[in-house]
């Protein structure tokens, strides 16, 4: 599984520019789904047909990934740039970005008062080696992506994007093992998620599931001085009880633990107090979506070196392995109220 984490992790795809991303995920589950489409607004959908009796049931896990986007370029050649999704200047001074034509830039600062206080995104700027407007071999309106290179090492992973290549991973790995399951599986590769979460809000308009789980990352709180949190890294996937968007469906919750006692996965219970991810946008559509998380721990989020556990994530895929190849249609629904 790691080249697959090493190659979606490095591939390039801020929100709204999905296109490099969006054709590596397309390569690897084509061979593996019954049918692969692209919605609209560009998210991909891989479908595995079930063997019948079962529920419609969408996976989802988004491919953007946060980034800067140019917004001047000055008479020497220096652009100016506001975030895409939630990155902070903290982690910018210094880091290398890259554009879709393969141009890379460093960040840098300008003179301040304080040099120990952290610099707004207007004191930032990024140097792509340009002398002039003339030679600036970007434009406004140009995305890039963090530069980092993915690093095995024991048991961790460290990568920039793991948010949400790492959910986009535990899909793939998902849909490569899943033997016969009587549910219609929609794996939904989702765009913007890390924007407006509008590419799993309309897939999720057009699959009309009868249920939904987003796979994605959650923060931990073991780490020194951190904010309390009772997700460790390397104790198991996490299952979403509530974050800052939603309260996850109980039906889905408890179809996720039954699923993880019946397999023996060890798991944590989730309770997110800042941040949501695309369930809690596709849990609204239509007349409501009973939707749910499975979470992989990671540390560092939103920074160029997001950091998860390799058996966090091997535990999430034998958990939805379970899930779906282990449930009927009355299991699923036993709790729901629909
Ligand atoms: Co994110
Ligand atoms: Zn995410």
């Amino acid at each position: 599984m790691d080249e697959v984490i090493r190659s979606l992790t490095e591939a390039y795809g801020p929100s709204g520019f999905e296109d490099p991303v969006r054709s590596l995920l397309r390569s690897m589950v084509a061979p593996l789904a019954d049918e692969v489409r692209i919605t609209p607004l560009g998210s991909l959908v891989a479908v595995r047909r079930g063997t019948g009796n079962g529920r419609r049931m969408m996976l989802a896990a988004h491919m953007d990934e946060i980034g800067v986007m140019v917004t001047y370029v000055d008479e020497k050649g220096f652009l100016r740039f506001t975030p895409i999704g939630g990155v902070s200047p903290l982690t910018c001074v210094g880091a290398r970005v890259r554009f879709e034509n393969g141009v890379l830039g460093v960040i840098g600062v300008e003179k301040r008062e304080d040099p120990h206080k952290v610099p707004s995104f207007e004191q930032l700027y990024i140097d792509v080696g340009a002398t002039g407007r003339e030679d600036c071999p970007v434009r406004v309106g140009d995305a890039a992506v963090f530069e980092r290179p993915f690093v095995a090492q024991g048991r961790r992973l460290v990568a920039k994007a793991m948010d949400d290549r790492i959910g986009c991973a535990v899909l793939v790995e998902t849909l490569t093992r899943l033997g016969p399951t009587p549910h219609e599986v929609y794996f939904v590769f989702s765009v913007q998620e890390e924007t407006t979460l509008s590419g799993a809000r309309t897939a999720a308009y057009g699959i009309e599931p009868d249920m939904a789980i987003a796979v994605d990352v959650t923060r931990t709180g073991d780490t020194p001085e951190s904010q309390p949190m009772a997700v460790e890294l390397g104790k198991g996937p996490a299952i979403k009880v509530q974050d800052a968007g939603m309260i996850a469906h109980p039906a889905v919750r408890e179809w996720l633990m039954r699923a993880a006692e019946t397999a023996g996965i060890p798991y944590q219970m989730e309770v997110l107090e800042r941040g949501t991810t695309d369930a809690s946008a596709v849990q609204l559509v239509r007349a409501g979506i009973p939707s749910g998380c499975l979470s992989i721990p990671c540390r560092y989020i939103h920074t160029p070196s997001e950091m998860v556990d390799r058996e966090d994530v091997e535990g999430a895929v034998r958990l939805l392995l379970q899930a779906l190849e282990g449930s009927s249609q009355e299991s699923v629904t036993r709790n729901a109220s629909r």
